[in-house]
């Protein structure tokens, strides 16, 4: 990753495509302390499951659980979808679930949720290991592009249906390692 403009670090250049600062640490940090917060007070005298879901969501995980104040436990699982700008269609499983989730509060942690299909392979594979509950949260949502039956209960920030890098979310696996979110230029 290539940042353009030196001086403000505005914009970058990541392989063959550019982008432009869209959403700044401030903003990310602030939408991820009212999702802690919310959470806290929905889950308050229970326990919960974290499950991660990588690569893209290691970053939101991180710094979300930093704020939460109930007993909890981390896990990650990883799926793919997406090949550089695009979802191929098919969700692959790479790494399941290792973590007992029966009769457990699950909280899925995603960093982005778009078309819902990586969501929705997701929840029948932890469904599938009855869990006492299950709930998304999100960093990022793309309401226009969702296509799933359930749309996520805690999100940080509503986008439109725009491509973006940055803070864990990656262009051909690329740009993860920003502080801020970046948007693609057309
Ligand atoms: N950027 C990066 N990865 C993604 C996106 C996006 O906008 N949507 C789904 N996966
Ligand atoms: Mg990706």
């Amino acid at each position: 990753m290539i940042f353009v403009e030196s001086t403000n670090q505005e914009k970058v250049q990541i392989k063959d495509k550019k982008f432009e600062l869209y959403i700044s640490e401030d903003e990310i940090q602030k939408s991820i302390q009212t999702v802690a917060k919310r959470i806290n007070t929905d889950y308050k005298g229970e326990e919960i499951i974290f499950v991660g879901v990588l690569n893209g969501a290691f970053m939101f995980a991180a710094d979300l659980i930093k704020d939460i104040d109930l007993e909890c436990e981390i896990s990650f699982v990883k799926v793919t979808s997406y090949k550089g700008t695009s979802s191929t269609g098919k969700v692959h499983e790479l790494i399941g679930l290792t973590t007992d989730i029966k009769d457990k509060h699950v909280v899925i942690l995603e960093d982005i949720v778009d078309s819902g299909l990586t969501l929705s392979k997701l929840y029948s594979m932890i469904d599938h290991n009855a869990p006492k509950s299950v709930q998304v949260a999100t960093l990022l949502y793309k309401p226009d592009a969702f296509k799933g039956k359930y749309p996520p209960k805690y999100v940080g920030i509503e986008i439109p249906n725009k491509f973006i890098v940055g803070y864990g979310l990656d262009y051909m696996e690329v740009g993860r390692n920003t502080r801020e979110i970046y948007k693609i230029i057309e």
